[in-house]
């Protein structure tokens, strides 16, 4: 039997995460109870629809076959009722139900925050409008508040899903779409780019950070700041290996001369969960091996790998760590 295993898969699915049906938002409660709607019905038809496929295969067998007459009256009423009365019935009411939870999950007339989300391949750049902010892979937010998200793409189309909080939404090329996000409690959410984008389509995700008021305000006054300038000598020392280095041309770090844009800015990197846009935890390991190996980590990256002595690569972990 293989019943057994599929329903366990289900379970895990389920509880896995991120899930939209462990909804952590007033967006995400609407979207999660229309999909647990669906789910319930699509099963209850799923689970009549073969008890009735069973029963005639048992009639078949314990009837003679019959040849030529046309089905009597009561028989082609099972084809009119069961194959499109009620299935429009039951998709009509699922039409309603889904239009009602478009409705509800428009944006707030006044959200309390923008944030710009841009999709690269593969990589989030995340920008806060007027704030002087800018960071990758990671969207902060305040807890109890709906935030505007505006979405637009560097490249080609991607889409952007934090299953906790919200539906996905498109990124497209030339086009500026909007979603919204609103946490109800502190939190950490995973992200994902939802439509394949190439060949690291599965690595493009993000984390969504939900702060009370202060920390967030906190956390805003520390992404605006420059990046802190070394005291010690030998992160003084991995300052200038990383701006001697291929590092410059494609990352900015405030406050130096590193005005990259390519890749994400570095500023406050030290401060993010992950790199790699959350492929790894942000750890030194990690980092050194992304540093010296990007395509091994991530095939098909746009990072190039840098060539660096032991000392050269130990000098600028320690500077990198520093900027907070
Ligand atoms: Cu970006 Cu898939």
């Amino acid at each position: 039997m293989t019943i057994l295993p599929a329903l366990l898969q289900v379970r895990q699915l389920y509880d896995s995460d991120p899930s939209m049906f462990k909804a952590a938002g007033s967006q995400a409660a609407r979207l999660s109870g229309l999909g647990r709607t669906m789910t319930i019905a699509g099963t209850v038809v799923f689970i009549i629809v073969m008890a009735i496929l069973l029963f005639a295969m048992w009639r078949r067998r314990n009837e003679p076959a019959v040849d030529g007459p046309p089905l009597p009256v009561n028989e082609t009423a099972w084809v009119l009722y069961g194959g499109a009365a009620i299935p429009a019935l039951i998709l009509a009411g699922i039409f309603f139900l889904t239009l009602g939870a478009f409705r509800s999950s428009r944006l707030p007339a006044d959200p309390a925050l923008t944030i710009e989300v841009i999709g690269h391949q593969w990589w989030w750049e995340v920008r806060y409008p007027g704030q002087q902010v800018e960071t990758a892979n990671e969207i902060h937010l305040p807890v109890g508040q709906p935030v505007k998200i505006l979405l637009r793409s560097a490249d080609v189309i991607h889409s952007f899903w934090v299953p906790n909080l919200a539906g996905k939404t498109d990124v497209i090329p030339g086009h500026e779409n909007a979603t919204w996000l609103e946490a109800d409690g502190a939190g950490t959410w995973r992200g994902e780019c939802a439509e394949y984008c190439g060949m690291q389509h599965a690595h493009m995700a993000l984390s969504v950070v939900a702060q009370p008021a202060g920390d967030f305000a906190r956390w805003i006054r520390n992404e605006r700041a420059a990046a802190v300038a070394p005291s010690d000598s030998g992160v003084l020392e991995g300052m200038h290996t990383f701006l001697n280095a291929q590092c410059v041309y494609c990352h900015t770090v405030r406050g130096t001369q590193a005005t990259g844009t390519v890749g994400p800015d570095l500023t406050h990197f030290a401060s993010r969960l992950t790199i790699a846009s959350g492929t790894l935890p942000n750890t030194r390991g990690n980092l050194g091996g992304w540093i010296l190996n990007p395509d091994r980590v991530k095939p098909g990256t746009k990072m190039p790998a840098v060539q660096l002595s032991g000392g050269e690569l130990q000098a600028i972990l320690a500077y990198l760590e520093t900027l907070r």
